[in-house]
């Protein structure tokens, strides 16, 4: 998938200032056709027996379980042997050396150990987590924050990240939507991509660069009821619209690796799936580089029901495509057995071999095989400007009545009340890899600094825990409030409970009694504003109308006291979108903005009184709730004011067969100005829709965007070219084409607003 050109155009001089490309790369990487690598894997495999190449082909981890153990130990001698080619969860120079001395020293064919990690928003440096890296809608920057944990991970050894995350989700009960890029698919893409980049650098055999690993293939986000590791149920034509794009914009952008996914696919376990694995990945995509499993997911294939044993499960997993073992104890047991018997031909043994060999080679392991222990001593503080930057730009201004923010602190006392106020280990967030909660900059401690700074005070009470039935602290938090001019709240979710793997909910509300926290402290009539982390979308529709102001700064990072100080004080302006809807009741998940059209579309309905019969009962409506979000994908304030001009295109006809010819192209502009008091920073989108078509379309899809930065009173021109790559679909015939159609076109600042144009899209 090819990511829109954007046009930029400064007002004064509408055609001068040109284009950038998001991300064109559709070339292979270098590494998956270089005769010197091949030539290299062909002489190993000469030379390699049965159980060597097997061992190439099975990773195992030291210690930090997600599932099951394989029970093992005795990693060394599997080692010295040649029957272990991966090692996961060791970490640190001192450590990865010593283990990959005995494979180069002391193994056969003296092949390098891969050593991988689950670095997923940084590796010593933590950033935000990745949810929020998505609400920046800024792929330059998420590719920037890969690249140091890329540096920081390949100096202790690591080569092999499981990131990035790509999976879409539309659903906030599912623990591991913060580890996504949120529920859109273009969007999703870009950042995907993204990361690739950042990880695996301008070449994968840089000193620097660490191989990438896109996972979970496929449809792991869509499982039923938001339960992780659930089934899903996904059509085909869904699937490559929604569920494949990002997938395939991190092969085109070289990556190395690809997990398969532990849920059950339309009946078909995704690691025994050959339609997703072969078909689609390795055949389809050309895929050249290899498919590990995920943890133990070959042996769930005993419980989902496809195997009555681990010589089956490896069998079903290896004949769809999975490469590579991951902590399933299948393939290094069974494999060559399956070999001898003939179930496994050997020449699929040594197709994935040479896969994995391909990344060792292309990583340059054989030539340089040790970590250098380079920075081992902690953060680089140009590091952590990134990530003060990144958390900037990843919160996100949901509400700001009468203009609360920036806080006027000067000279102000300012009661800082709430669970996740002062807690530097939930800052990290789900999987933090190698941080250190040492390294955090609370919010308490940031706030009061720069609060003091301007001769303000700071009075902070913790109040409540995260989880506690218990309102011991209500009163000093009451009494803190009532003593202050105005009122910061940090509340949310506990980051290691309630998100990342295994940490599905079925309420989205605030966690333990923060909700009565939140309700005595309102109940003083002081100006209040509630900071909300979480990993997810949460319930806030008590606190929408009610609170003043609220911001999402979801779990930002080493550098999150600055960040949100900076913010709201004022130094910086809020700049994030959101990238998943937030809803107003847990029964309208999954929620997202990119569905289809009903035949009796209601809109928003007026819910003071029962639906009347006629006009208002049988739509597509809840009887108790609104269908739109609280908030939509996209929303996000600033401390300016954006105003947009209608949206206009270069014309109001096109053909369909030139469009898909490649030959004609339509531009898509709006002026946006900045009529507020302060900068900002604006993310202006693009949303199509088409109708009159073979198959029903969504009622709005994004197909750019691009972040603006507004001083008062200046305004810009934002143009966007839609071709064959945005426009198309897969038609009534799962032809991926332009269709004729009635396509109406919106630049706006978020899904469900805008002015549109219309234009016809002609055979
Ligand atoms: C997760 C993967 C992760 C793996 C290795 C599994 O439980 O699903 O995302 O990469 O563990 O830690």
């Amino acid at each position: 998938m090819r990511l829109l050109r954007v046009v930029l155009c400064g007002c004064l001089c509408p055609c001068l200032l040109l284009s950038i490309v998001a991300a064109q790369n559709t070339t292979p990487p270098a590494w998956a056709n270089n005769p010197q690598i091949e030539t290299k894997i062909d002489a190993l495999l000469k030379q390699m027996t049965l159980d060597e190449k097997v061992g190439q082909l099975i990773a195992y981890s030291q210690g930090a379980p997600t599932g099951p153990g394989t029970g093992r130990t005795g990693y060394k001698e599997m080692v010295a042997k040649g029957r272990l080619g991966s090692i996961f969860n060791l970490t640190g120079a001192d450590e990865t050396n010593a283990m990959q001395k005995i494979a180069v020293e002391q193994s056969r064919l003296h092949i390098p150990l891969l050593f991988g990690l689950d670095i997923i928003h940084g590796f010593r440096t933590e950033f935000p987590v990745p949810l929020a890296l998505s609400a920046t809608w800024d792929p330059p920057l998420i590719e920037q924050t890969a690249r140091v944990a890329a540096k920081e991970a390949s100096h202790a050894g690591i080569r092999w990240t499981y990131s990035p995350m790509v999976d879409i989700a539309r659903d906030a009960r599912w623990g591991r939507i913060v580890e996504s890029g949120g529920e859109d698919p273009y969007l999703g893409s870009a950042i995907a991509a993204a990361y690739v980049r950042g990880y695996q650098g301008e070449k994968l055999g840089g000193p620097e660069s660490i191989a990438a690993c896109t996972k979970h293939f496929v449809g792991y986000g869509a499982a039923e009821g938001g339960r992780d590791y659930n089934s899903a149920e996904i059509p085909d034509r869904l699937l490559r619209q929604v569920y494949l794009p990002p997938f395939q914009a991190t092969v085109e952008a070289g990556t190395a690796s690809f997990m398969s996914a532990f849920e059950a696919l339309n009946g078909v376990p995704a690691t025994a799936n050959a339609f997703t694995l072969t078909q689609i990945l390795k055949k389809e995509w050309a895929f050249k580089g290899f498919v590990a499993s995920d943890w133990n997911s070959i042996g769930e294939l005993i419980p989902q029901g496809v195997a009555k044993d681990h010589a089956v499960a490896a069998a079903k997993a290896f004949l769809a495509g999975v490469d590579m073992d991951v902590e399933s104890n299948a393939y290094g047991p069974h494999l060559a057995a399956l070999v001898k018997a003939g179930t496994v031909p050997e020449s699929m043994i040594d197709d994935s071999v040479r896969r994995v060999l391909r990344i060792k080679v292309a990583l340059g392991l054989f030539d340089h095989p040790f970590a250098d222990g380079i920075g081992s001593n902690g953060m680089a503080p140009q590091d952590a400007v990134l990530a003060r930057k990144a958390a900037e730009e990843s919160f996100v201004l949901l509400k700001n009545d009468g203009g609360l923010l920036p806080l006027k602190a000067t000279g102000k006392t300012i009661a800082l009340i709430g669970p996740l106020a002062d807690d530097a280990y939930q800052m990290l967030g789900a999987w933090a890899a190698k941080s250190d909660a040492k390294d955090v900059i609370t919010l308490r401690s940031a706030l009061t600094k720069q609060v003091e700074a301007t001769q303000g005070h700071v009075i902070y009470v913790k109040g409540a825990d995260i989880l506690t039935t218990s309102d011991k602290g209500f009163t000093e938090a009451v009494g803190a409030a009532r003593k202050s001019d105005a009122v910061v709240l940090a509340l949310g979710e506990d980051a290691g409970l309630m998100t990342g793997e295994a940490s599905s909910r079925a309420h989205l509300d605030l966690p333990g009694n923060q909700q009565q926290l939140l309700e005595a402290v309102m109940a003083t009539g002081k100006p209040v504003v509630l900071l909300v982390f979480s990993g997810r979308p949460l319930v806030l529709d008590w606190a929408d109308q009610h609170v003043p102001a609220i911001m999402e700064v979801w779990f930002p990072g080493v550098q999150a006291g600055p960040a949100i100080a900076n913010v709201v004080l004022g130094n910086s302006s809020p700049s994030g979108r959101l990238t998943v809807s937030f809803p107003r009741a847990v029964g309208q998940e999954p929620l997202y903005y990119n569905h289809y059209n009903t035949g009796r579309p209601a809109g928003d309905t007026d819910l003071s009184h029962p639906p009347r019969y006629f006009g208002e009962k049988f739509l597509s409506r809840y009887v108790d709730e609104q269908n739109s979000p609280l908030y939509p994908f996209g929303h996000g304030l600033t401390y300016g004011t954006v105003a947009y001009s209608p949206t206009s295109a270069s014309t109001n006809s096109i053909s369909a067969t030139d469009l898909n010819a490649g030959t004609a192209k339509l531009t898509v502009t709006a002026e946006v100005k900045n009529t507020g008091g302060r900068w900002a920073d604006e993310v202006v989108q693009l949303y199509i829709r088409q109708r009159d078509t073979s198959v029903v379309r969504p009622v709005r899809e994004l197909k750019g965007f691009r972040r603006v930065h507004l001083e008062p009173g200046a305004s810009q021109k934002v143009g966007f070219t839609l071709g064959r790559e945005e426009l198309k679909f897969w038609n009534i015939d799962m032809k991926d084409v332009v269709e004729p159609a009635a396509l109406t076109v919106w630049v706006a600042p978020n899904s469900s607003s805008g002015n549109p144009a219309n234009v016809t899209i002609g055979q």
